[in-house]
């Protein structure tokens, strides 16, 4: 049994045999041959926030393997009403094969594992969303043919993906670097521990201001959302800050020739990056989100491998 809760549970030896699962996973699925070795488990999705990629990977990868998912929407249960995170987890725990939950406060996944007992994975926090990582890694891998020693740049604002994005880097031995407006660095702890990593793997991290000094050399060029759910109110305000934090066509030609634009979506065109960006050839943004399924099916085979416990 094996939870991800942030990108540091997946070790650096355990980073590429994972993203081979992924690929040969990837292979199975689209030729109709995956095994269904999940059979008679239940993956729970407990999902505070909306999601229409990470919910249906992770509901799509189930299925694949042979596992039923059920959704729950945090608003149509008790804990809307006030019931513990620890009590409706230690209910949960004895229902459940494994949780897959995206949550307003960190806190709150950790808790749901504490208190399951169970392989719960984080589909998004506040502080990070390390399955998003795993299908990037992997889109990454498929497109450039290898991932340490690559440079990839982020956009944007220091946020969830961000973080994960730098410890995914630092494991896999690329270089990250992350350009944001002041005051909206990554989270400092994260950072220390993306560097403590980088420094086994040969990963360089740097968090910079100009979005055309991280541009250059970089290979990949990544950006997410100036506005994360739950920091709806600070609309007004992120608007005028991240003015500039854009992938558009002038990024683009400051990095390298062949640099791949990706976006976790959703993408808000116009904000942190272009139609001619998102649509364009260097985009491998479509192909970042369907390689969620398969990111998915080699976590979930992962971390339920060991789970004995059956419906039958
Ligand atoms: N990239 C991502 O997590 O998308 P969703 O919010 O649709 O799940
Ligand atoms: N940073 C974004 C990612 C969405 C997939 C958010 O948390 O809303």
């Amino acid at each position: 049994m094996k939870s991800i809760m942030s990108f540091t549970d997946i070790s650096v030896e355990d980073f590429y045999p994972l993203l081979s699962r992924a690929e040969k996973l990837k292979a199975l699925i689209k030729s109709d041959k995956c095994p269904d070795v999940l059979n008679g488990k239940v993956v729970g999705l407990l999902f505070e926030k909306p999601s229409t990629r990470t919910r249906t990977s992770f509901e799509t990868a189930a299925f694949r393997l042979g596992a039923d998912p059920l959704y729950m929407a945090g608003a149509e249960l008790q804990l809307s009403r006030g019931e513990p995170i620890k009590d409706t987890a230690r209910v949960l725990g004895g229902y459940l094969d494994a949780i897959v939950a995206r949550v307003y406060s960190h806190d709150t996944v950790l808790q749901l594992s504490r208190h399951s007992g169970l392989p719960t994975i984080n589909g998004l926090s506040d502080l990070e969303h390390p399955t998003q990582l795993v299908s990037d890694m992997l889109t990454i891998m498929e497109v450039k043919g290898r991932i340490e020693g690559l440079n990839v740049s982020y956009i944007g604002d220091g946020n969830n993906v961000a973080n994960s994005l730098l410890l995914a880097c630092a494991t896999g031995g690329a270089n990250a670097t992350i350009a944001c407006p002041k005051g909206y660095e990554p989270n400092a702890s994260i950072l220390a521990n993306a560097k403590r990593i980088g420094s086994k793997t040969g990963s360089k991290i740097r968090i910079l201001n100009d979005p055309h000094e991280a541009a250059h050399h970089a290979d990949v060029l990544y950006t997410d959302v100036w506005v994360s759910m739950g920091q709806e109110s600070e609309t007004r305000k992120k608007m005028k800050v991240f003015k500039g934090y854009q992938i558009n066509g002038e990024l683009i030609r400051a990095a390298k020739k062949d640099v791949s634009v990706m976006h976790c979506l959703p993408a808000h065109r116009g904000l942190e990056i272009t139609e001619e960006a998102l649509e364009g050839k260097h985009s491998i943004a479509w192909q970042q989100a369907e390689n969620k399924v398969y990111g998915a099916a080699a976590i979930l085979e992962m971390s339920m491998n060991n789970n004995s416990r059956k419906r039958k």
